[in-house]
């Protein structure tokens, strides 16, 4: 039987009562009631309930409809009724079936644990938690695309092997590259950086490798990583595209995905600060201000971590900057504050409701002097930076840029408790499978 098939969607939304259909997917559930068996058919757009009835059964035995249980993958060509105990209030009954795989009984049935979850996760992905996750992941990095290729940003791509460091040494993973070492990319910014010699404004969506040696609920060891870098832009200018692609992405997802932020309790209000711009600005000193207020025992110079992130997310509704931090805390190639040399022109953007860090970015380090002296105090070699160097030396231009974790936004938009779930397969310290 060959039919053209409509997706469970337009069973609800594009075919009338009556209508006859050929729908295809998974069973996700499947129950028998007086003579008559009942599945519920999965696709990607959503669940249907199919009935089987003997009497109606056109091609196929009941002893093979009766095999049929959970996952197994089936067609079914029938005509739509409406049921008001249906989820959605429509059945089709099916007159035709194509059987195209049974199923043995399926190692998930509810009220599993996390680790045995992800140890089947090549199974665990058909849920449909996951499922509302992936569509807005997908919603999220659209979004996101949209805006930069709108507002005049080319796409680049640049490599994952690398020849040095950019966001330091110790979450550097290395490989084997022929006889020689070679590293796993942190970050596509010097990269950029090159390119903007040529296209001005430049973005790039790359997997990113950390090697963190901890494992938290929002590090992964490779991530998605959105970067972007624009030639003649100051701190305050990459910031403002900053919040404006995060209220877009926000938007988008509000408008398309609220089906599946619904579906896993998402309390979208709290979402709806985050699409008013400009999102506000606190200095690092302010910051450490808070955090004093708050009881933190932490001295101006020092680096904070996911707890006192936290602490700062609870005085605001809506994402917030941190800027000027240290110099000493920070990378190599930030620009120093020209008015206050003891701090750089970075800023992070922190997700309100405890979910911290999304973004890092800066402007860069234009002087080829400064950033010579920066490596050579950071106990770089400046022989692995020598093309890096050769940017400020060729007619070097005031410039900036940011990454953003694709997972740490989808985290925060969908609501999620670990970074794990942002992504269809986490990879972290311990964790390759599969
Ligand atoms: O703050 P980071 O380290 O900044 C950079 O890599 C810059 N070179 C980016 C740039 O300016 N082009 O990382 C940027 C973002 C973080 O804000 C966070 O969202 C994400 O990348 N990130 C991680 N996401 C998941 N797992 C990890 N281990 C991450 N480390 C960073
Ligand atoms: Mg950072």
């Amino acid at each position: 039987m060959r039919e053209e098939a409509v997706s469970v969607n337009e069973v609800f939304e594009r075919y009338d009562v009556g209508s006859e259909v050929f729908v295809r997917g998974w069973i996700h559930r499947i129950f028998k009631v007086g003579g008559k068996i009942f599945a519920w058919l999965r696709d990607s757009s959503g669940i249907v309930q199919v009935v089987f009835d003997k009497g109606v059964l056109n091609n196929v035995d009941w002893e093979s409809i009766e095999r049929l249980s959970r996952e197994s993958s089936i067609g079914v060509k029938g005509v739509i009724r409406e049921d008001p105990r249906a989820p959605g209030g429509r059945e089709i009954l099916a007159s035709n079936v194509v059987i195209y795989g049974y199923a043995p009984p399926f190692p998930i049935r509810g009220g599993e644990d996390i680790e045995y979850l992800l140890d089947i996760r090549h199974l665990w992905l058909r849920s449909r938690q996951m499922t509302a996750i992936l569509k807005i992941r997908h919603t999220i990095l659209q979004a996101l695309k949209e805006w930069l290729v709108r507002n005049g940003w080319w796409e680049v791509t640049p490599p994952i092997l690398t020849g040095s460091a950019v966001e330091g040494g110790s979450t550097l993973f290395e490989v084997k590259y022929f006889d020689k070492p070679a590293y796993l990319s942190q970050s596509a910014q010097l990269y950029l950086e090159v390119l903007i010699y040529s296209l001005d404004k430049v973005w790039s969506l790359t997997p990113s490798f950390r090697a963190e040696k901890s494992r938290t609920r929002r590090h992964l060891s490779e991530y998605w990583h959105l970067e972007i870098e624009g030639a003649w832009y100051d701190m305050e200018d990459v910031m403002k595209v900053a919040e404006d692609m995060v209220s877009y992405a926000v938007r988008k997802t509000l408008e398309e995905r609220r089906k599946e932020l619904e579906f896993l309790g998402r309390d979208v209000k709290k979402l709806e600060p985050a699409l008013q711009t400009p999102y506000p600005r606190i200095t690092y000193d302010e910051a450490i201000e808070i955090l004093r207020r708050k009881g933190f025992k932490i001295e101006w110079g020092e680096d904070y971590g996911a707890d006192e992130e936290k602490a700062l997310t609870e005085e605001f509704d809506r994402p917030f900057f941190v800027t000027h931090f240290p110099k000493k805390i920070k990378a190599f190639y930030m620009k120093e504050d020209p008015n206050r040399p003891e701090v750089v022109l970075g800023f992070d953007l922190l997700a309100p409701e405890g979910y911290g860090e999304i973004i890092g970015g800066s402007q860069r380090e234009d002087s080829y002097e400064k950033l010579y002296n920066r490596i050579i105090q950071e106990g770089l070699n400046p022989k692995d930076y020598e093309w890096y160097l050769d940017l400020r030396r060729y007619g070097t231009v005031p410039h900036s840029g940011f990454g953003l974790g694709t997972e740490r936004l989808t985290m925060w938009v969908a609501g999620l408790e670990h970074i794990r779930d942002a992504i269809p397969f986490p990879r972290w310290r311990g964790r390759i499978y599969p």
